[in-house]
This record gives C-alpha cells, structure tokens and sequence, in this order.
C-alpha cells in the first residue's frame, strides 16, 4: 500500500494507484517488485515499440544536451525538418510524398488541428460556409471541450452538452450490434450511407469534414469497420466535396498489423491526425499530415495555419520520434503485429465456447479486445451498475496482466468491452501468456457471476 497523497489528482477517487518503478519490453514493475504485462499498451495503445528502449533515451538525452527549445516564431530545428520528411515518406496512398506534416504535443491536438485545417482550408477556398464537422457516435477524438464535441462517447460527453457547437454525429459502422439491424453485406453499408444522408440534411455547402477512427478503439473495444466501408465514405466526400480526416491517433504505426489503419481499406484520405504510438509514450508528440494541395492554398494566400501550442515541434521529442519510428521499421513490426494479433484472435476464439460471456472478438493486429454479455445467443450486456469491464481489469491485474476496461457498446451506455493492445515487440510465447491469463479471469469473473 502507497503512503496515501494529497495532493496529485488521479483518474479515479475509488482505487488504488501503484508507483510504477521501471518499465522493460512488454514488462511493468511496481514499487513493491510485483510485474505485470502492459496488456493495453499503456493508457491506451500507444507503447508500440516497448519500454526501456536506451537508444531512444539516448538520442533525446543528446538532443536536450544540445538545446531542447527555442523561439519557435524565428527558427526551426533540424529533427523537426528530419521528422517530417520520414513521416511523408511513410504516408498512405497519395499521401506518400505528396503532404506536409506539422507537428504537436497530443492526440487532442492533432483532431482538433485537423478539423481546424479543414475549416481554414475551405475559408481560403472561398467557401467560407462550409464549417460543420459529422462524425460517428461510439467514437472518441480526444478530450478538449471543441474535440469532445465531435467525439461521440456518450459519459464523457453529457455534462460538457451545452458548451458544444453544432456538429451533427452518424451511427457507428459496428456489425455486432448494428444500429440499422441488417447483417453484412446485405445491408449494403447503410452505416456508410448514412454519411450521404447527414451530409443532404446539413446541407454540403455547410460541412467542412467527416472524421472517423479506421478502427474504433475505446469507445466499442477495438472495432474495425466492415470491407467496403471508408471506401464508400471516400466516394461519399469526393462527390459532396468535404474532407476525409482518418483519426491514426490509436491506429498509426504498425498497430493494426498495416503502417496505417486506412490502409486496410485502401483509401487515401485528406488529412491523417496521428499521436500515442509515434513516439511509443517516450515522450508527447502528435502529428497532423494533409495533402500538399490544401497547404498550398493557406500558402497561396500567405496565410499561416491559424493553430499552434508553445511546444509543437519540441526537438527533443522529435528526435525520440524519428528513434522510434526508424526501430518500427528496423524491427518490422508491422508484420509482428499482424502475425501476433492473428494468433491472439485464434486465441480468444477458442475461448468462446469455454466461456459463454464472450459474446464477441474483433480487432485488427495488436489491437483487439472483447465484449461481455450474459447471453452469447441473444448479445444480453450486464447492468451497468455491476461494472463487468471494471471486475475483468481487477481479476487480469491479481494475475499481472493490464488490460483497459470500456462500456458503452449499446448506444454509448450499456454493454461491457476489455481492450487488448500490448507493445508490438510481443512474441508469440508472450502472447499465450496473455491468453493464459484472460482464460483465468474470465473464470474468476464468471464464478463471481454465478455463470
Ligand atoms: C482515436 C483517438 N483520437 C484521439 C485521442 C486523443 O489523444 P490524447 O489522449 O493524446 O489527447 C485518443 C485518445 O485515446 C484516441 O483514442
């Protein structure tokens, strides 16, 4: 037990916060010497490369040794210089060599820059109405009052209702419960279509983006949208001429077994805002990469992207990203975590028979997870008010595995989900440790359960 303090504001009153000691590979240690395994990769998704990483520390140290600020309005420095051509030589699609990147501090920033682009660039296109941003319900783009906004997860959005502008929010694109009731592919994408639909209601001379997560992450556990899917949303925003921003902030960088969420799609989009796994939680960093044509039109009109925190493009931070980012790619992990995320799906679906309170798997590479019901056949989520997400965490840590808990599958309130997304460099005997442990606190939680 800690010596109780004060004074530091935690993100629950109701528990107790062990003082994480250090930190390597897959591998957390507390204070009193017990390990676990950072099943969710951090808070959460971000630990791509693993901790404790010397040469990642190493190059920050000689950065910081060098200088680690300036004044950011008369000069630049080189690793952000450095930084950004690796970023757009890594870029999806038409993106690939074709974008510019600017550089910030969180996930929040980056969704709330993107939208912010977005706006900018349609007000020096001369199309000053088009200022709307559609998103999904069951999606979360950060935590600032404008992003909360736009995000869709219901709990963490209601108190803030009356400070949000207008900004109207589509169903989600999730076959396991599927708001339209249709089972795919018969229902010919309706979650897609519904994009037409909002965007005919709101008017397209009024809306300036739609932004969605390739792959939900906390707000439906891990949830990849059907085949077909952004590629109908692409065609969508090509005819009614409004942007597509991907939210990579979770599916960046190797996490879904693709470089980018998109990419399983196929789909270039206008604007990319990424973060967590781009510096792998060494250090805050985020990003935003749009295409070259929207920054020459700001350019064109020498007008200077109207954004920025004091400590964008910080160069120690760059230099922890290009780090990171060169290992990503020195280790491969992209196809680690492909490989791994297969067998850990493999994995969890032979456990569904075991444990009937598996109600569904899903995910892409090393970012899956799982949802909770009382009954497999008729998809029945647990009372809230007995926090199934929060009693698997408890059972999974006594075990040493960290795992993220997340409700609000069935319209942003009920419904039960575990978020799984360890650091890429996981083997595969790793990785059956982690199912082993999952196998025991689903027993647990079902013995707790009278199951
Ligand atoms: C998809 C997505 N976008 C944006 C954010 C916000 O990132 P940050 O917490 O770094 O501000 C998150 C954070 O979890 C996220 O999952």
């Amino acid at each position: 037990m800690n010596e109780p303090n004060i004074h530091a504001v935690h993100r629950d009153w109701d528990r107790e916060f062990p003082i994480i000691e250090h930190a390597e590979g897959i591998y957390l240690f507390d204070k009193s010497g017990r390990k676990y395994i950072d099943g969710s990769g951090g808070s959460s998704v971000v630990t791509t490369i693993g901790h404790g990483v010397k040469e990642i520390a190493q190059v920050m140290y000689e950065q910081a040794q060098k200088f680690s600020f300036y004044p950011a309005h008369a000069f630049t420095n080189e690793k952000f210089l450095e930084l950004s051509d690796l970023v757009v030589s890594l870029a999806p699609g038409d993106l690939k060599e074709k974008s510019r990147v600017w550089i910030t501090c969180t996930g929040t920033d980056a969704t709330d820059d993107a939208v912010r682009l977005a706006r900018q660039y349609w007000v020096e296109s001369g199309k000053p109405s088009k200022y709307q941003i559609i998103s999904r319900w069951q999606a979360f783009h950060g935590n600032t009052i404008s992003v909360a906004g736009f995000s869709g997860i219901t709990g963490r959005r209601s108190i803030f209702q009356p400070m949000f502008i207008d900004s109207p929010h589509i169903p989600p694109a999730f076959c396991y419960r599927c708001p339209f009731e249709q089972t795919y592919p018969h229902c010919n994408l309706l979650c897609a279509r519904a994009l037409e639909t909002a965007i005919r209601q709101q008017g397209p001379d009024n809306i300036a983006a739609f932004i969605a997560e390739p792959v939900v992450g906390a707000a439906i556990g891990c949830y990849p949208a059907p085949p077909g899917y952004f590629q109908t949303i692409r065609e969508i925003c090509n005819r009614y001429n409004i942007l597509f921003i991907s939210d990579e902030v979770m599916t960046g960088w190797a996490r879904t077994g693709k470089m980018w969420g998109i990419d399983h799609w196929e789909v270039t989009p206008d604007i990319i805002a990424t973060a967590k796994g781009m510096t792998a939680g060494y250090t805050p960093l985020s990003a935003i990469i749009a295409h070259d044509h929207i920054w020459a039109t700001l350019e064109k009109n020498h007008s200077p992207f109207k954004a920025g925190h004091t400590l964008n493009a910080n160069p120690v931070s760059c230099a922890g990203a290009i780090a990171v980012i060169n290992y990503i790619l020195e280790y491969d992990l992209v196809e680690n975590s492909r490989q791994r995320g297969e067998q850990a799906l493999i994995g969890l679906g032979a456990m569904m028979e075991k444990h009937s309170i598996i109600g569904d798997i899903r995910g892409k590479g090393l970012m899956f997870g799982f949802e909770l019901v009382k009954d497999q056949a008729t998809k029945q989520p647990f009372e809230s008010k007995k926090h199934v997400s929060r009693m698997f965490e408890i059972a999974a840590s006594k075990r040493g595995l960290v795992t993220y808990p997340c409700t609000g599958s069935i319209e942003g309130v009920l419904g039960d989900m575990v978020l799984l997304a360890p650091p890429l460099v996981i083997s595969e005997s790793q990785i059956n440790d982690v199912l082993n442990i999952i196998d025991d606190s689903l027993g647990d939680i079902e013995k707790q359960l009278g199951k």
